[in-house]
């Protein structure tokens, strides 16, 4: 009878850490992903670091703000206006909506939103 209760102790023990694994990875791909699609479809545009690629910057006639995704201009944007940007694109600002996800945007959002609290 012991040996049954350490069995059953071990098995649940054994789903509590897969439950705990499964969710942290989850977390950290939730990380990258947005990170990956950025450095896919948007540093060409806006750098790596997102404050912009100088060699596009006669896109936005020398004005590096409407690039920097990092600066105040962009913090200061709701979600929403940041979302409806990349969807549906601005001025020579692509539109993404036939190659993002809603998810994915909203990953990549994410990560734009870090870019700019690293810089404080
Ligand atoms: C071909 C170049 C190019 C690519 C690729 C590109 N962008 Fe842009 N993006 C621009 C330009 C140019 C603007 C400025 C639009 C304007 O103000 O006229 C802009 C503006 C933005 C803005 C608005 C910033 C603000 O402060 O209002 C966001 C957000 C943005 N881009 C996100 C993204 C994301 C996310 C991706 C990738 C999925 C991406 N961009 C890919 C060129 C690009």
């Amino acid at each position: 009878m012991k040996e049954k209760k350490a069995y059953v102790l071990v098995y649940c023990a054994t789903i509590v850490l897969v439950v705990c694994i499964t969710s942290a990875a989850s977390a950290q791909t939730r990380k990258n992903t947005g990170r990956v699609i950025f450095m896919e479809r948007c540093a060409a545009c806006h750098a790596p670091n997102g404050k912009g690629n100088l060699n596009v910057i006669a896109m936005v006639n020398g004005d590096i703000s409407r690039i920097d995704l990092t600066d105040e201009t962009t913090a200061k944007k709701q979600d929403v206006d940041l979302r409806s940007t990349i969807l549906d694109g601005r001025g020579l600002m692509p539109a993404h909506k036939d190659k993002l996800t809603a998810v994915e945007v909203d990953h990549v959002l994410k990560f734009i939103r870090q870019l700019g609290k690293k810089r404080k």
